[in-house]
């Protein structure tokens, strides 16, 4: 979809954050039948980060994130407008953002939860991007965050090995259109496919006996892997050269392919499709699994940690994941 820009938006800095528990492949294979092969051959997660401890919450983790990043560039909370939090696992179904709001000092920021899971951070950067660009706010606070440890059936060997817990930040300011960096989106849904992967609500049958009401709780994660490996290597290829397309690039002006970090050979399988070269994508889920919301803003803090993004550098950004969801920003980094 083409962007109607009236002025710009760009990424100011970025932070991250990851708790301190570490879960291997081998400590893995003590609570299920699996092993560090057939994990990190069919994945290539070596170890997973976990968030544990009593009242620790996703709002903890975002917090840390967000405060890294108005750190890097000295920012005071009271110049945030919009806190956007990407989460699929909040600590309140209400919303969590607005806790982050109250945390982190932001108080003169509007805070919305966003639900879109391993695709919410892309969501939450183009919405962000909707209000730079039309002028609604100034500085906008994107987080992807997600514990999707608390969500995982620990007995279930096909889900519980691929997801750890983490959350990034970014923080987003608008610009004149000479030094945007958003510079396109491509975004798409088929909910007819929503049963792939879920956290469905399950009720209970007349909980309450007078009232006649049907209240429940949640499950566990449910994930057919094979019918979301199939669908992330068929359709995210296809986003990102529709978004390209758009802006009259081609694949040879890609600098860095970073994908939702969900499985190694998903990230290869994308990058020969579109014959992008393996060193071009940024790769971290050895370290940390599957983040959801957070992987991306995850691995592209450690990426500019690490000087691998240079000005000017195109990174075309993809996420995909439950809904089903999926879409690309396409983003000309600049160095502030
Ligand atoms: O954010 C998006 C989230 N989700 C994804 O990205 C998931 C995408 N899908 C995947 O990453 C892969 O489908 C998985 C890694 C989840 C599974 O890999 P696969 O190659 O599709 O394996 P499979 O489900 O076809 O299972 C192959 C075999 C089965 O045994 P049989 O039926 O061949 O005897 C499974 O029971 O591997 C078995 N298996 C395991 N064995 C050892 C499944 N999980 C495990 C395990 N350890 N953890």
């Amino acid at each position: 979809m083409k962007s109607l820009t009236i002025q710009g938006a760009k990424i100011l800095a970025t932070g991250s954050a990851v708790p301190h528990v570490v879960l291997n492949n081998d400590q893995i294979s003590q609570i299920v039948q699996t092993s560090d092969e057939w994990i990190f051959n069919r994945t290539g997660i070596k170890e997973r980060r976990l968030l544990t401890g009593s009242n620790q919450s996703v709002a903890d983790l975002a917090v840390i994130a967000s405060m890294k990043a108005l750190d890097k560039i000295s920012m005071d909370p009271s110049e945030i407008d919009l806190i956007i939090l990407a989460t699929s696992s909040p600590n309140d179904l209400f919303g969590t953002a607005s806790q982050i709001q109250s945390s982190i000092g932001a108080f003169n920021a509007v805070a919305f939860d966003l639900t879109a899971a391993c695709s919410g951070f892309v969501l939450g950067l183009v919405t962000a991007s909707q209000f730079l660009k039309n002028g609604s706010y100034s500085n906008i606070l994107v987080i992807g965050a997600d514990v999707l440890s608390k969500w995982i059936d620990w007995s279930d060997r096909s889900t519980c090995i691929l997801f750890g817990d983490a959350a990034g930040a970014a923080i987003l300011q608008s610009c004149s259109k000479d030094d945007n960096s958003i510079l396109n989106f491509q975004l798409n849904t088929d909910g007819q496919y929503a049963n792939h992967l879920s956290i469905p609500y399950k009720e209970r049958v007349n909980s309450h006996p007078v009232l006649k009401l049907h209240q429940g709780s949640f499950n566990y994660i449910s994930m057919n892997g094979k019918e979301v490996y199939k669908f992330a290597v068929s359709q995210v290829p296809l986003s990102i050269l529709q978004c390209l397309n758009s802006l009259n690039m081609s694949v040879n002006d890609i600098d860095w392919l970073l994908l939702h970090q969900a499985n190694e050979r998903i990230l290869k399988a994308v990058a020969e499709k579109l014959s992008i070269h393996s060193n071009k994508i940024i790769s971290n889920l050895s370290k940390y699994g599957n983040t959801s919301a957070a992987s991306i803003p995850l691995a592209l803090d450690e990426a500019l940690k690490e000087n691998k993004i240079s000005d000017n550098d195109i990174i075309v950004i993809a996420g995909f994941g439950a809904g089903l969801t999926w879409g690309t920003v396409i983003v000309r980094w600049k160095s502030f």
